[in-house]
């Protein structure tokens, strides 16, 4: 019998395997996407950073114009996409409506890409990411009695999610700033819903059912659905003299504070970071002010609990995120959803790595219940 190891239920500093996607550095709060730092990232177009992390290296200019025409073509929906958002029921949570479509949308991928080494789970899963926009973009259409948007033709996938989603064209420092963030929500290491993935695509699961898997994962409020949380507590709020009570009360009651703290940052997330400024600039220019000052009360007022104890938090990429959706125009329903939409791309590059290694995770228990019976 194989030796047995014993390691805590939360795998809370354990190593369950390599990676050479990201380096999430905990200690120096650094990330990096295939050894390069995220802050020189965020200015290079989205789809340029998915090919980085699912191919390990920037794609030649022929490849990338191929990956960014498959994304063109594979994100327009079919009737019968369009017919399954029409089948749910209204009100259902954007997170919920990726739950329901995915594992049933129309993928008709081409059977290559230029050259690229794509196997075909991997194109069908990433013809699944290039029709998550239009899929929340569609729904939220729907939910505001709009008439279904058509795919605009000749824009970046950013730039054509946003147009559709607020049925206007968007502004230079939008798209940049929308492209900007996705960047950054891209990839994480073995986080809760990656880890999730890889679980799934440990059993060969269809591609759908990995992706499917990963954004279930993604949606509680320990994890991406936080976001939604942290800036739905600044809004309740309201004004940032009523932060310390709040965080005071909720503190006392064992409740968390959504967009604090995190398993890997011992310093603060390299991500909030960024976020940080960027929300506090938009929200001034949407006269929106008062969400980011509350939002920052919040955070000192959480820190100044956790000094007094001798401990320190720091705000995780979910804090200030929401600010900076919220004067992009996002509900906050949203949050999460967008999210995924740029996580898929994580998901996509770490299913294709396991497959190199691919063996059935499969875990023991220590059991603690009776053995009734004959022995
Ligand atoms: N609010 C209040 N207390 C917090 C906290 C928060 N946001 N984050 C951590 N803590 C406290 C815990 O209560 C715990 O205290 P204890 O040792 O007295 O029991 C301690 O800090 C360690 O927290 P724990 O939850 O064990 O850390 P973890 O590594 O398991 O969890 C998170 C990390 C992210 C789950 C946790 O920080 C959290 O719940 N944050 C809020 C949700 C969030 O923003 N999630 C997005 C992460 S990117």
């Amino acid at each position: 019998m194989s030796k047995l190891i014993e390691v805590n239920s939360s795998l809370d500093g354990v190593i369950v395997g390599e990676t050479a996607i990201s380096l999430v550095d905990g200690e120096a709060g650094r990330l990096l996407y295939r050894g390069r730092d995220i802050a020189t990232l965020t200015s290079q177009p989205c789809l340029r950073i998915a090919g980085l992390l699912v191919w390990g290296r920037f794609l030649s200019t022929d490849e990338q114009a191929a990956l960014d025409e498959f994304f063109a073509h594979q994100a327009v929906l079919q009737k019968a996409d369009l017919a399954l958002l029409q089948g749910l029921p209204a009100g259902l949570h954007p997170m919920r409506v990726l739950l329901s479509c995915i594992p049933a949308l129309q993928v008709e991928p081409p059977p290559s890409l230029n050259g690229l080494p794509a196997p075909p789970d991997l194109l069908t899963g990433l013809s699944i990411c290039a029709k998550l926009p239009g899929l929340l973009a569609s729904w939220h259409c729907l939910q505001q009695g709009l008439p279904l948007p058509c795919q605009a033709q000749g824009l970046n996938p950013l730039e054509s999610f946003l147009l559709q989603f607020h049925n206007r064209a968007a502004s230079d420092l939008a798209i940049n700033t929308l492209n900007a963030v996705q960047v950054l929500q891209m990839e994480h290491g073995f986080n809760a819903s990656t880890f999730a993935a890889r679980v799934c695509g440990s059993t060969r699961a269809p591609i759908a059912a990995v992706l499917a898997t990963a954004i279930a994962t993604l949606y509680g409020p320990l994890h991406g659905g936080a976001d939604q949380a942290a800036l739905e507590m600044a809004l309740e709020l309201g004004k940032p003299e009523r932060a310390t009570s709040y965080v005071r009360e909720k503190l006392a009651s064992g409740e968390k504070i959504m967009g604090m703290g995190h398993r890997e940052y011992r310093v603060l997330d390299p991500r909030a970071a960024i976020l940080k400024p960027m929300a506090e600039a938009l929200c001034e220019q949407a006269g929106q002010s008062q969400v980011v000052a509350t939002l920052s009360a919040i955070e000192k007022a959480c820190q100044a609990h956790f000094a007094a104890r001798g401990r320190e938090i720091h705000a995780n990429v979910e804090f200030y995120k929401g600010g900076v959706f919220h004067a992009l125009g996002f509900p906050a329903e949203y949050f999460t959803a967008l999210f995924a939409m740029a996580r898929c791309f994580g998901y996509m590059a770490h299913w294709l790595e396991f497959q190199h290694n691919a063996r059935l995770i499969r875990p023991k228990a220590r059991y603690t219940g009776p053995v009734r019976g004959r022995q």
